[in-house]
């Protein structure tokens, strides 16, 4: 039974109602609506439209619904209602006849499926919360066991300069850092409840606003109805999170894969989270950091269709805005499993720290700390750094690092260059001179990974 069909006499084109029909994928703001249902009866209550009796009625009933579908929500796809709205409408007046249509009153479908959809982002974003505590907490172990494992950083995808796994690790922690805080910020602007304001100028009985949000675990009532009804700038926000974040887990899937070439060889994946080749048998293939990195794509474009359907979108609630619906859901579960599978993929990662030291080694990775030694006896740093790139020449010119360079060697391209220069080369001497804060001196990375570890534990 549709809700509107007083002014209709004939039926909808079958396609038509397909086409229009929500079910198939609002069924996921259930409880939501249940909840929202169940704060929107107490509110008209209050204003005397039922009875008490009838409001324990009706509140009995909508919680006998919850429990119906709460272990599955998808049982409800059975059933053929326009949308969850009316599904959780008609399921009530089964239940409790005429009573049940008095539940609406006041209420539009328009402040329904924004408290709807607005409850269901608050509980998204404490879970992607939690997801992502997880998968620091993982950064942060690996990095606990690889503090002693060098490699080479990169610019350019050309070797650099020395840093550490852990260092590597913690990098990530950082950027999930700063996505743990985005959800925390989108959630403050979560507190405002749109539910009372009708269709989209209000609504006509006089109930308290603020004590129905604060029902509805809301800090307060939105302030404008036109604006209640139209607002999905915390869906936006949560997409936007979400694209960021996956630009994080693309770039770690990118670097692991890298990492795991047989180029590299830097580590090893587990069969766990790796698959085989159909037709090569030495294969070993990382599936799982691939398909992060791809459906980093759908998650863009979910953010990018919602801007694009809501940019033109006159005030106050046009039917545009329930495509805001497949792109968030898809999107928030692509991210999660993102989430779960790259903390999978740290799990059981093998570091070959023999391999990540020589590669490390190669590639004239301690250059800018002969510049520097150069600058400590006086010679002005761009000076050096001509003088340095002069014996990188001639060192790749006799296929050895600097430090196989004998003191004469040295010496044909600066005469203050002395025994004392080769300690300075070594791997160990590149990373601890890195000491300032965020360096990968060992020291520092130590404390890093004490840090996080007690922001996590607070
Ligand atoms: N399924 C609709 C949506 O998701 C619910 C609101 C319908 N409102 C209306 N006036 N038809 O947006």
């Amino acid at each position: 039974m549709a809700l509107w069909g007083g002014r209709f006499t004939q039926q909808a084109d079958a396609k038509f109602k397909y086409f229009n029909d929500s079910l198939r994928f609002d069924y996921r703001l259930a409880i939501q609506d249940i909840e929202g249902s169940i704060g929107w009866a107490k509110a008209i209550q209050s204003v005397g439209i039922l009875t008490e009796s009838e409001l324990e009625q009706l509140i009995a009933a909508l919680k006998e619904v919850r429990a119906e579908v709460e272990p599955n929500l998808a049982i409800i796809l059975k059933d053929d209602a326009e949308d969850i709205h009316s599904w959780v409408e008609s399921k009530l007046i089964e239940k409790v006849g005429d009573l049940g249509k008095k539940l609406h009153t006041g209420r539009s479908r328009n402040d329904q499926v924004a408290v709807d959809i607005k409850m269901w982002c608050k509980v998204q974003a404490v879970a992607l919360q939690e997801r992502i505590r997880a998968l620091q907490e993982r950064l942060v172990s690996v990095a606990e066991e690889n503090q002693n494992s060098v490699m080479p950083g990169y610019t350019h995808l050309q070797r650099a300069q020395p840093v550490t796994f852990a260092h590597w690790c913690m990098a990530y922690y950082e950027m999930l850092e700063r996505d743990f805080s985005r959800l925390s910020d989108a959630n403050k602007r979560m507190g405002t409840c749109p539910l009372g304001s009708g269709a989209l100028a209000g609504t006509a009985y006089g109930i308290d606003r603020d004590l129905l949000a604060r029902n509805l675990g809301f800090d307060e009532a939105t302030r404008n109805s036109l604006d209640s009804v139209s607002d999905r700038d915390h869906i936006l926000e949560l997409l936007s999170t979400a694209s960021i974040s996956m630009v994080h887990l693309s770039r770690f899937a990118e670097d692991l894969i890298i990492f795991n070439s047989g180029e590299s060889g830097f580590l090893e994946m587990s069969d766990r989270v790796t698959s085989g080749s159909s037709l090569m048998p030495q294969k070993k293939n990382p599936d799982a950091c691939e398909l992060i990195r791809g459906k980093s794509g759908r998650v863009f474009g979910a953010l990018t269709g919602l801007l694009t359907t809501l940019k033109g979108l006159p005030l106050a609630y046009n039917k545009d805005m329930q495509e805001d619906k497949e792109g968030i859901f898809d999107a928030l579960e692509t991210w999660q499993a993102c989430l779960e599978i790259a903390e999978l993929v740290l799990v059981d990662i093998q570091v070959n720290t023999e391999r990540t030291r020589e590669a490390a080694q190669q590639g004239y990775a301690n250059a800018t700390e002969l510049a520097d030694y150069l600058v400590a006896k006086g010679v002005p740093f761009r000076e050096a750094h001509h003088i340095v790139g002069e014996a990188v020449v001639y060192a790749i010119s006799k296929k050895e690092p600097l430090e196989a360079l004998s003191i004469a060697e040295f010496q044909q391209f600066h005469p203050t260059i002395g025994d004392d220069v080769y300690p300075i080369l070594s791997l160990e001497s590149c990373l601890d001179k890195r000491c300032a804060k965020g360096g990968v001196n060992p020291q520092r990375v130590a404390e890093a990974i004490a840090a996080a570890k007690a922001n996590l534990a607070s």
